[in-house]
């Protein structure tokens, strides 16, 4: 893998680095990135925790333009199942990494809800950006009925194992976005987030034990500059995947601060 995101520190402690990434959804252009290349020129907040934005596919190039010489990375929002072929519309996991990108969401609960996304297709994508040398933020939660129903467990095991076939967990980062919090200003408490998050590690062990600990699992859904200290400061929340509050470059930057903080593992 190659990820840096857990390092030893001068007492051998192993800690995970947090990561913050901008999911712009169907918004932003050139315009914005430009106003957030200007704001991280002036910042040294990436040179501690991971930042990365994900605007549009048409932007990337412009992103890796303004962006990757200042060290903020780059992401797609999605990427093909395939590696290349008749797929009109599709863009390959390789074409994202030759424009630039580090990093493409995978399996966005609207990719699923509003595009059909199967898990089957997941593990796919998955594949493809690995292979690609890129890193997949696979995204995974479960929606209200199905917490209500107490059925959170079995789908979030549910969701990892259908999408991590033949995965290097050493090149995975996992986003945990439950439906109801996206999007709606209704956050997971501190404490309902951690509960997951530290059921995804647990699963994580059971496939890759070392991995298990290094892993960056993100939190997803409203979170905003003034809930995301108290997110961020739980032990197996390692930063936020950030819709509506990445539009705005002070607000977004604002929960990039909030997001250094370093924990053992
Ligand atoms: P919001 O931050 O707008 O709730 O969106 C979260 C999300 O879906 C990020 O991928």
């Amino acid at each position: 893998g190659t990820i840096c995101a857990a390092q030893r520190t001068g007492q051998e402690r192993l800690v995970r680095t947090s990561l913050v990434i901008a999911n712009w959804k169907l918004n932003g252009d050139a315009e914005l990135l430009k106003s957030f290349a200007e704001h991280f020129h002036q910042s040294e907040i990436q040179q501690h925790i991971g930042v990365a934005i994900c605007p549009p596919a048409v932007y990337l190039k412009t992103a890796d333009v303004l962006l990757n010489a200042i060290g903020v990375k780059v992401g797609g929002q999605n990427c093909s199942e395939f590696e290349q072929g008749a797929y009109t519309g599709e863009i390959s996991a390789q074409m994202l990494a030759d424009s630039g990108c580090r990093y493409v969401l995978i399996g966005h609960s609207e990719r699923r809800a509003l595009f059909a996304e199967s898990d089957a297709v997941m593990a796919g994508k998955v594949q493809q950006a690995q292979a690609a040398g890129l890193t997949p933020v696979l995204c995974i939660g479960e929606t209200l009925e199905q917490r209500e129903a107490g059925e959170l467990e079995q789908v979030i095991e549910q969701q990892l194992s259908s999408a991590c076939k033949e995965v290097d967990f050493e090149n995975l980062v996992i986003a945990y976005e439950p439906v109801w919090a996206i999007g709606t200003g209704k956050t997971a408490t501190p404490a309902q987030a951690q509960d997951v998050h530290r059921l995804i590690r647990n699963w994580v062990a059971t496939k890759a034990p070392e991995a298990a600990q290094k892993i960056q699992i993100l939190y997803g859904g409203s979170v905003k500059a003034d809930n995301a200290t108290e997110l961020f400061s739980q032990a197996d929340i390692d930063g936020g995947l950030i819709g509506g509050a990445s539009l705005d470059t002070e607000q977004f930057a604002a929960i990039c601060q909030a997001a250094n903080v370093k924990k053992d593992s």
